[in-house]
């Protein structure tokens, strides 16, 4: 594979999907596994915070199914992608004025900050409308498999679905691979995955 120019050394994008492809619900404010696995948001904290200087990138959408008392995730620079002015989103929300949070209103906006901010490190958090429009520019693929499957628990509440996760790391490889195995406090197992672009 060609390097891809488009690609950006300080983004990467994290995501957690299940067996059967699932990463969310249709406007329910929470993903299908939520409470069950704990570990798995331990992890997106500490995975998004690193050192500090962090910015996560998160569609409105993908914001409004955050429980207010999450929202904006601290000791982070939170940006949301939307084509509705910065009052309307927060109308009825009160934001946690220590915490840098702006609205972007396109890609062009977002990925040009990206470029000017070369210090700190972008990390897109979804959701699938965001997902597919920032793969082509990412460096780094996190991924959460969580090893169950939901399709039928949920089948009549709409569900987002990747339609294949090779579609998504299709152009990586793979860089490293943790099991973590269920226990009293997480119903299942996981694999905690780091995909990085190759180039021949
Ligand atoms: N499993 C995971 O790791 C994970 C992570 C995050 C989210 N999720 C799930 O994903 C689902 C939400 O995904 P989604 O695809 O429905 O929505 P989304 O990607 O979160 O947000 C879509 C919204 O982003 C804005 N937007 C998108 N492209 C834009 C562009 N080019 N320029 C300006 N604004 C743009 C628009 O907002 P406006 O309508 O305001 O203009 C659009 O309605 C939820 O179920 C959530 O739980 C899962």
């Amino acid at each position: 594979m060609k390097k891809n120019n488009l690609v950006l050394e300080n983004l990467n994008m994290i995501m957690a999907v299940s067996d059967d492809s699932i990463i969310g619900l249709n406007d329910k404010p929470f993903m299908p596994w939520i409470r069950r696995v704990p570990e798995d948001m331990n992890y997106f904290r500490r995975t998004t915070i690193g050192k500090g200087n962090n910015t996560v990138i998160m569609g409105r959408k993908t914001k409004d199914t955050i429980p207010k008392k999450f929202f904006p995730f601290e000791e982070r620079e939170n940006i949301i992608l939307s084509r509705s002015p910065k009052e309307t989103i927060f109308e009825t929300q009160e934001i946690d004025k220590n915490i840098d949070t702006s609205v972007m209103s396109s890609m062009e906006e977002i990925l040009e900050y990206i470029k000017n901010n070369p210090e700190k490190t972008f990390w897109v958090i979804g959701g699938k409308e965001i997902y597919d429009q920032f793969l082509p520019y990412v460096s780094q693929v996190f991924l959460t498999c969580i090893h169950g499957v939901f399709s039928e628990e949920f089948k009549d509440v709409g569900i987002v679905k990747i339609p294949n996760i090779k579609d998504i790391i299709g152009e990586f490889e793979l860089l490293s691979s943790k099991k973590f195995l269920k226990d009293e406090i997480n119903k299942f197992d996981m694999t905690f995955e780091v995909w990085g672009r190759f180039y021949n």
